[in-house]
């Protein structure tokens, strides 16, 4: 199967940080399909030998063990292609649709691409302009498909523009709308823990379980997007859509079958059954946070107001706590606990099932509740909790130990996993859907988020303060502790 990817948004940082190496590996593994060819757009002038050169460069950029040598680095270059495109222009898109449809021999091709790619790696702002212009252009036929990067739209009327102009010049069933966390093999292991065991569906419901939480922490900073992030906050860039997409994972019905739409009709189900926020169920049940200077890893770091080009006196949130229920007969009443933020105490993402007590204790000492603790970054891997006797005799013998099974997929599966963005670029362009959000999911989840936005806009206090290093502010702990739980590194 030949392909063609474009890249909208070729020379910016995503292209060159994360989808380029991620090409790079899927190359490297031999899964990229043969007669491909990789052409990047922006709006400077060079050719294509220049792009490769520029590409070439950034690679020292990226981790030690995924840089090519000269000679990988060659045979990659060769699928490299570059135009200059002016987005606005409607003859620009003329001539990517030439080059498209009439591939010169040169260029390693004799008939068009079996499947056309097309992913705006841009700002969302200029989505619109790209697709209608694709449209008018003919570039919307049944070999297209077109690739969304996230954030789509800053709030939910933003993102139904978007989504109403991307409907309007293709399918559903070609639109990839990317939420990269879907494409971690620790994120794909929820299903495949969930529905591929018989073990643990049983107890998946409220009369087992007392909470759950999950956690995205980040270590670093807002690092140089201070004016990105500043516009955006953590709520718009991790809540909405990656903790979410945890959170359906977790809480969905099993699917009839593993197709694209049948998982997504129940991950729509699952934001349907969130309980909505009111004013004052956010003043009650969502804490935002803001890092002030700390240190990290034993590394002194600046608070977010000293951040480059972070406005000064900034009130945008680099930390969000906060409790929802699904409200269905699954989960009636079992809190979900969602938290991410920045510059916390490590880069860690993991969900913390937590089980009801045994009912009536008959042993000494203290019962810890049974937990499963599922590890998603920096390690993969599973922990259940359990309590066992130690075998031993003597004063309080009798009692009970914490003991924990400890399961390393990192290990168990050593070879053969790839990235996240490889596994995407890989299902793009295999014309997968499945681990790419369908547009009525990702409006649910603005819908969702909305009500919170709004009440942080009238609200006069801003985000509580937090120190570098820490796990956000102490109001984040309070939040939980009401409900009589904690946090898992509190326990
Ligand atoms: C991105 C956010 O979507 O995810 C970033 O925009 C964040 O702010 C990143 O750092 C986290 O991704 P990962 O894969 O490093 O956990």
């Amino acid at each position: 199967m030949s392909f063609d990817l474009v890249f909208f948004g070729g020379t910016g940082d995503l292209t060159w940080r994360k989808l380029m190496p991620a090409l790079f590996q899927a190359f490297r593994h031999g899964k990229l399909p043969e007669g491909g060819r990789i052409l990047a757009v922006a709006r400077d002038a060079r050719s294509d030998d220049e792009y490769r050169q520029f590409i070439r460069q950034r690679f020292d950029e990226v981790d030690a063990a995924k840089r090519p040598s000269d000679d990988e680095f060659a045979r990659f270059a060769q699928l490299l292609h570059y135009q200059q495109m002016d987005l606005s222009q409607p003859e620009h898109y003329a001539r990517l649709k030439r080059w498209l449809d009439e591939p010169r021999a040169e260029e390693g091709r004799t008939s068009p691409a079996d499947t056309v790619v097309l992913y705006l790696a841009t700002s969302p702002h200029l989505f619109p302009v790209i697709c209608e212009q694709l449209g008018t252009a003919g570039l919307n036929h049944d070999r297209i498909r077109v690739v969304l990067e996230k954030p789509l739209g800053h709030d939910l009327d933003s993102a139904r523009r978007i989504n109403a102009v991307v409907r309007s010049v293709f399918k559903e069933s070609q639109a990839f709308r990317i939420d990269h966390y879907l494409g971690k093999p620790s994120v794909q292991n929820l299903s495949a823990l969930r529905f591929g065991n018989a073990f643990f569906e049983p107890l998946w419901r409220r009369e087992s379980i007392a909470n759950i939480q999950i956690t995205i922490a980040e270590s670093l900073g807002v690092g140089t997007r201070g004016d990105f992030y500043d516009r955006t906050g953590a709520l718009r860039d991790m809540i909405q859509n990656h903790a979410l997409q945890l959170l359906t994972m977790i809480a969905m019905e099993p699917p009839p079958t593993a197709d694209a739409d049948a998982i997504r009709d129940e991950k729509l189900k699952v934001l349907k059954s969130l309980k909505p926020f009111t004013r004052e169920s956010v003043q009650r049940d969502v804490v935002r946070g803001q890092y002030r200077a700390g240190s990290v890893g034993g590394q002194a770091v600046p608070g977010y107001l000293d951040e480059s080009k972070v406005p000064t006196g900034s009130r945008c949130e680099t930390f969000v706590a906060l409790r929802t229920e699904v409200q269905n007969w699954r989960w009636a009443g079992v809190p979900f606990y969602l938290r991410t933020g920045k510059r916390l105490a490590g880069r860690d993402a993991h969900i913390v099932v937590n089980f009801r007590p045994v009912p009536h204790p008959i042993f000494a000492g203290v019962h810890q509740a049974n937990k499963l603790v599922i590890k998603l970054q920096p390690e993969d891997g599973l922990e259940l909790h359990l309590m066992a006797a130690k075998g031993s005799v003597g004063h309080g013998s009798e009692a009970l130990s914490p003991v924990s099974l400890d399961l390393d997929f990192d290990k168990a599966f050593a070879s053969g996993r790839v990235g996240a963005y490889e596994r995407l670029l890989l299902d793009a362009i295999a014309g997968r859907l499945n681990l790419f959000v369908r547009s009525d999911e990702q409006e649910q989840a603005w819908a969702w988020v909305e009500p919170i936005l709004q009440a942080w806009n009238q609200d006069p206090i801003g985000p509580r303060p937090y120190v570098a290093g820490s796990w956000g502010p102490p109001a984040a702990s309070a939040l939980v502790a009401r409900d009589g739980f904690m946090w898992e590194e509190e326990q």
